[in-house]
């Protein structure tokens, strides 16, 4: 906890480390009241750092230190001083063993950073400052050491020892307790240790290399656990299969492992050998995963494999460069997933995450470069910003350098950088290096935070038959940063006739062959196109696949986005125009008298959309989707909640009278008959299904009803039964919702993931979500306050998804999202700093909700004893 100010770490006073650890000799013995950690280090001078014989500096955190030995010879106490959060030796020769004795208390480790239990098992996590609340060392990422691990624990509790690397010895010890000793052959910064100790089963698969090497692959998980293996041990061979195939890049330890464990403050994690992950992230079986979490474990098992190489092989140098890996691996575990399924809807969710979430990011007040410059806080900038700009980021360096270049880029910088700690900096001249390209300007986008601004403008001039468009950019200002300089932007584009052809883009009169896309290359603040050989004025498709994360302003016609929204060959800028038109649609009725017609063309577009069966049904369910609330507060100016969401369900209901008999027969055209599988067809149809489902329920249908109840009691699946339980709790059937809430949690009270399910479908949902109910939540046998899962289920869902429950007019959802901020902090600073975010974005909203909001973050602020995660988080968002 903050006893004074905390110190900002900015990345301008970055040195080399004064000391290097080669290898890192670790014992753990493991108790039901503590644990006992030696460690002896092999430390020697950097010869490339100039502070010569300095005093040896190792971080610390709540660590009791038992005894400091200086090759072999215990130090006396002036020898050392522990500082608590350093432990400093003061004079140390050029090389030399340290052995230090730590104690800790997993038992009572609710930060969940570190060593610390999770249902009776030991767990760590490392990254990114965890490994000096475990033993005193130089916890930055530039020092990489071999790791040897020996690890003691009771034989019947915890028959499973495991850490990074390959097993070497075990053994049995006296009083019923045994050992297993791993070792690392890798040098890894200790970020990427682990250590898990447990009564665990094991699932074992193997999987043959491009090399043709035999790796061992195995789960780890809770006895109940052990048929919910199969959908990530699958997930990891083809994640192996496709790195190698389009990556080049081999699996280099003999084994590999993952282990889920309930209580984890993110998705998973990386470690060496040794993948650690939220059973939410991993876990899943047709009657307890939806499609979505099925999806989403692929990619999260992916991401996780993919470290290896981008992230462990070559990592970060310090944590500014934290989107070196993230962003990286992002963009290829996104490859990936677009590759198992669909590309266009792949792309569609990653488009909807950046403009809805990340584009909100970057406007509010802790706004970042995807290379920061400063931080308090490291574990504050886990951002999607870092994750999915950074991504963007790499993939429009691939944009620009066409796929065969960037494997190129992607290969060189595998090649020179191995077994090192590099920058995003060193990342990029990889690619500039492998392709002869200049990226200096694109390096702003690591360096510029702001979301650009693209301002389109046309013209057609009939007698040269000439289009001319205009592309202006601009980028907002941020906290710290102002007069921004253009950045390299790939802005791909295409053009079409008045029957929806594609144009051939011919940008000089006498052009042969031009192709009918291009991807546009933005340096200026303002460029001028010309289109040549055009008989009429083109009706342009910009940004498709949201080529760049930037937003687009042109002054499209409804006209022009119902045809973009039928004829753009582009699948993605299809769902783009209807998204923007759905947009322009409810903007014109907020605030608006409840009789103010509704357009009637948005009827048309959608009934085809519902009815021709002849359409990618993938692409149909996802442009069903109505632009979320959280989007049209994004792109509100000053936000009203409840009007925005009254236009919106306005505009729901309107689609769902009119569409009844077409959503009746679209339910009953996806009914599935086959076995459950998550192909992109199965998914399609089951989204459309619930979607129609939804519709039907949001205006009352009787026989909607039914078919909900049916669907519910008959799903064979979590998907249709979480489908028919979400449209029945979001419904007005008030004693149909009460009994299947209950039927459900009686079927699965006793599968946590279920639970978390059960809890969110209800403090989600504006009908279902008033706050009384979901303090009651919190008070419910299920819910426990050391459980991130189950606090993110209950109160994220409540602040970050029912805004209408959230933002009401008495300010009561804001203070209770601050009295449980407050009440987190002290159980896990990391969660409560990421649960206070809503609260943060306090300047977009209309006046009567700002202030309130204002007040309830300072009544953050003031409490006592604020860890420095949420004192950043809050004090960031107050300034000024
Ligand atoms: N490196 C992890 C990932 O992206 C992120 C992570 C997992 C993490 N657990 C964490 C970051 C705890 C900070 C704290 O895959
Ligand atoms: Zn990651």
């Amino acid at each position: 906890m903050r006893t004074n100010q905390p110190q900002t770490i900015y990345l301008s006073e970055y040195r080399v480390p004064a000391y290097l650890v080669d290898n890192v000799d670790l014992r753990f013995e493991l108790f039901e009241d503590g644990a006992r950690v030696h460690s002896t280090l092999a430390i020697r001078r950097n010869p490339e750092s100039d502070a010569g014989a300095a005093p040896l500096e190792l971080d610390g955190d709540s660590l009791v230190l038992e005894s400091v030995a200086l090759n072999g010879e215990v130090l006396a106490d002036d020898a050392f001083e522990d500082r608590g959060d350093r432990l400093i030796v003061n004079s140390v020769p050029e090389q030399f063993k340290l052995s230090v004795v730590t104690w800790i208390e997993p038992q009572n480790n609710t930060r969940l950073e570190g060593l610390y239990k999770s249902s009776g098992m030991f767990c760590t996590q490392c990254e990114a400052e965890g490994f000096r609340c475990i033993t005193f060392f130089p916890d930055r990422p530039d020092v990489m050491a071999r790791f040897r691990t020996r690890v003691e624990a009771d034989k019947t509790a915890y028959p499973v020892l495991l850490s990074n690397g390959n097993p070497v010895e075990s053994g049995d010890l006296d009083n019923d307790r045994h050992f297993v000793t791993w070792e690392d052959p890798f040098p890894k910064p200790c970020y990427l240790f682990a250590l898990v100790a447990g009564d665990l089963v094991e699932k074992r698969d193997t999987f043959t290399t491009c090399s043709g090497r035999d790796i061992d692959l195995r789960m780890y998980v809770e006895p109940r656990n052990a048929d919910k293996c199969a959908h990530a041990m699958d997930s990891l061979k083809r994640s192996m299969r496709w790195d190698e195939d389009v990556y080049g890049r081999e699996y280099d330890l003999d084994i590999f492992m993952i282990v889920a464990v309930d209580d984890f403050n993110m998705g998973a994690m990386e470690n060496k050998g040794l993948n650690i992950f939220n059973s939410s992230c991993v876990l899943a079986s047709k009657e307890t995963a939806t499609d979505v979490a099925f999806q989403r474990i692929e990619a999260i098992v992916a991401h996780e494999y993919f470290h290896n190489w981008s992230g462990n092989r070559v990592t970060c140098r310090d944590w500014f460069q934290l989107s070196l890996k993230e962003g990286f691996t992002v963009l290829r575990d996104a490859q990936f997933s677009a590759d198992m399924g669909s590309d266009t809807v792949k792309r569609i969710e990653d488009a909807t995450l950046m403009r809805t979430a990340q584009f909100a990011e970057d406007a509010g007040p802790m706004s970042h470069p995807v290379r920061p410059s400063s931080y308090i806080e490291i574990s504050n900038f886990y951002t999607l910003t870092i994750y999915e700009k950074g991504a963007e980021v790499v993939r429009m360096i691939r944009t620009l350098l066409g796929e065969d270049l960037f494997r190129k880029g992607s290969d060189l910088y595998f090649e020179r950088h191995d077994g090192q700690a590099v920058t995003t900096d060193d990342f990029v001249k990889a690619m500039e290096d492998a392709s002869g390209r200049d990226l200096s300007q694109f390096r702003l986008w690591y360096e510029q935070a702001g979301t650009p601004v693209l301002d389109v403008a046309d013209e057609f001039d009939a007698e040269r038959g000439v289009y001319r468009l205009t592309v202006r950019q601009s980028i907002p200002d941020t906290p710290g940063q102002t007069d921004k300089q253009p950045q390299h932007t790939p802005f791909a584009l295409g053009l079409l006739d008045e029957h929806g052809k594609a144009l051939p883009l011919r940008l000089s009169a006498n052009e042969q062959d031009a192709p009918v896309e291009r991807v546009l290359e933005l340096t200026d603040e303002s460029h001028v196109f010309e289109f040549h050989g055009l008989a009429q004025k083109p009706t342009p498709s910009l940004l498709r696949h949201f080529s760049a994360p930037v937003r687009v302003h042109y002054p499209w016609t409804r006209e022009q986005l119902l045809f973009l929204m039928s004829h753009d060959p582009d699948g993605f800028n299809r769902w783009d125009a209807g998204q923007r038109l759905a947009v322009d649609v409810i903007q014109s009725l907020v605030g608006e008298p409840k009789d103010t017609p509704l357009d009637s063309r948005l009827v048309t577009a959608y009934r085809h959309l519902v009815t021709d069966s002849s359409l990618d049904q993938a692409l149909v369910a996802k442009m069903l989707q109505l632009p979320s609330e959280a989007y049209l507060i994004e792109l509100a100016r000053e936000a009203d909640v409840p009007a925005i969401h009254a236009a919106r369900e306005r505009v729901l209901k309107h689609l769902a009278i009119a569409l009844r008999d077409d959503l009746v027969a679209c339910y009953r055209r996806n009914a599935s008959g086959e076995d459950y599988a998550v192909t992109p067809e199965q998914v399609a149809r089951r989204s459309l299904r619930n979607t129609a489902l939804a519709w039907l329920l949001v205006i009352n249908d009787e026989e909607g009803r039914e078919l909900a109840l049916r669907q519910y009691r008959e799903a064979d699946n979590m998907t249709d039964r979480m489908g028919a339980l979400r449209a029945l709790v979001n419904s007005d059937y008030e004693s149909d919702r009460e009994q299947v809430l209950d039927d459900f949690y009686q079927r699965f009270q006793t599968d946590p993931q279920v639970v978390e399910q059960w809890l969110s479908v209800q403090a989600s949902s504006p009908v279902a979500g008033q706050l009384p109910k979901v303090r009651a939540l919190l008070e419910h046998e299920a819910f426990d306050w050391r459980n991130p899962n189950k606090v993110r289920s209950v109160i994220g869902a409540f602040a970050g998804q029912n805004l209408p429950g959230f933002h009401a007019v008495d300010g009561s959802g804001y203070d209770f999202l601050a009295e449980q901020v407050c009440r987190l902090d002290d159980i896990n600073p990391q969660i409560a700093a990421r649960l206070v975010t809503p609260l943060t974005r306090w300047k977009k909203f209309a006046p009567a909700y700002r202030s309130q909001m204002k007040s309830a973050l300072e009544q953050v602020r003031d409490k006592s004893g604020l860890s420095k995660d949420v004192y950043e988080v809050v004090h960031k968002s107050l300034a000024d």
